[in-house]
């Protein structure tokens, strides 16, 4: 089993393997990185970290054209079955949900959660991160999150890719994110959540050297639209 990940921009991923498509948090209209239009997405299952509207993006509108399972914590998975989606799975931390091709465990992440309609905020449960098996890959996906001692618990899931948000500002920067590598021991690192908006530009290059210098992690910084074969 092969398993290829897309950098959609953001936080945003597409992952494919055996014809099998997997979207995280597929935030495309909007995002002022992307390199798709969301309409050409495919996905048979959609992961959200959380609620928040550079994550959620055009969940919406895709599962309505694809008719994807969205796997999500259990207020946002609710919410959105209650916004039309026709297949969702509400699902909650340590717990693990089987999806068309793999499965995904959901973590802690320390952040917020809610979404901003015309009307105002939803809130929707907590944040969280994603252990996704799939394509013979076992992925962590942080999600917005600041560091926390508990990825040393994560890292026992035996990761073979960890993706981890570098902007600062909303989510741990670059020298936290460095020292989540160290706990994760995860072989390749994949960073997300950067140079979307001014507030989160970073020097990935930088973090890519700091990291590489200081552990046996390789970090594959992707550009919007590429893609890396696992
Ligand atoms: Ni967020
Ligand atoms: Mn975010």
């Amino acid at each position: 089993m092969a398993l290829t990940i897309t950098y959609l921009g953001h936080a945003a991923f597409h992952l494919e393997a055996d014809n099998t498509s997997v979207l995280i948090d597929p935030f495309i209209t909007g995002n002022p990185s992307a390199t798709v239009k969301a309409h050409d997405l495919a996905a048979d299952t959609i992961i959200l970290t959380h609620a928040h509207n550079d994550h959620v993006g055009d969940t919406i509108a895709i599962a309505a054209r694809t008719g994807a399972t969205v796997i999500a914590t259990f207020e946002l998975g609710t919410w959105l079955g209650q916004q039309g989606v026709q297949n969702t799975v509400p699902a909650n931390h340590g717990g693990t949900v089987q999806f068309n091709g793999g499965s995904v465990k959901f973590t802690p992440a320390w952040h917020t959660s809610s979404f901003e309609t015309d009307d105002g905020f939803v809130a929707a449960g907590l944040p969280a991160g994603l252990v996704v098996r799939f394509g013979g890959r076992t992925t962590y996906f942080a999600g917005d999150t600041c560091l926390f001692l508990d990825m040393q618990l994560i890292a026992d899931e035996g990761l073979d890719v960890a993706v981890l948000p570098i902007g600062d500002h909303f989510t741990m920067g670059p020298k936290d994110a460095l020292r989540a590598v160290e706990m994760l021991r995860a072989p390749t690192i994949i960073p997300s959540h950067y140079n979307t908006f001014p507030p989160i530009e970073q020097d990935v290059q930088q973090f890519r050297g700091d990291v590489e210098r200081s552990t046996s992690s390789t970090v594959i910084p992707l550009a919007p639209g590429e893609s890396t074969y696992l």
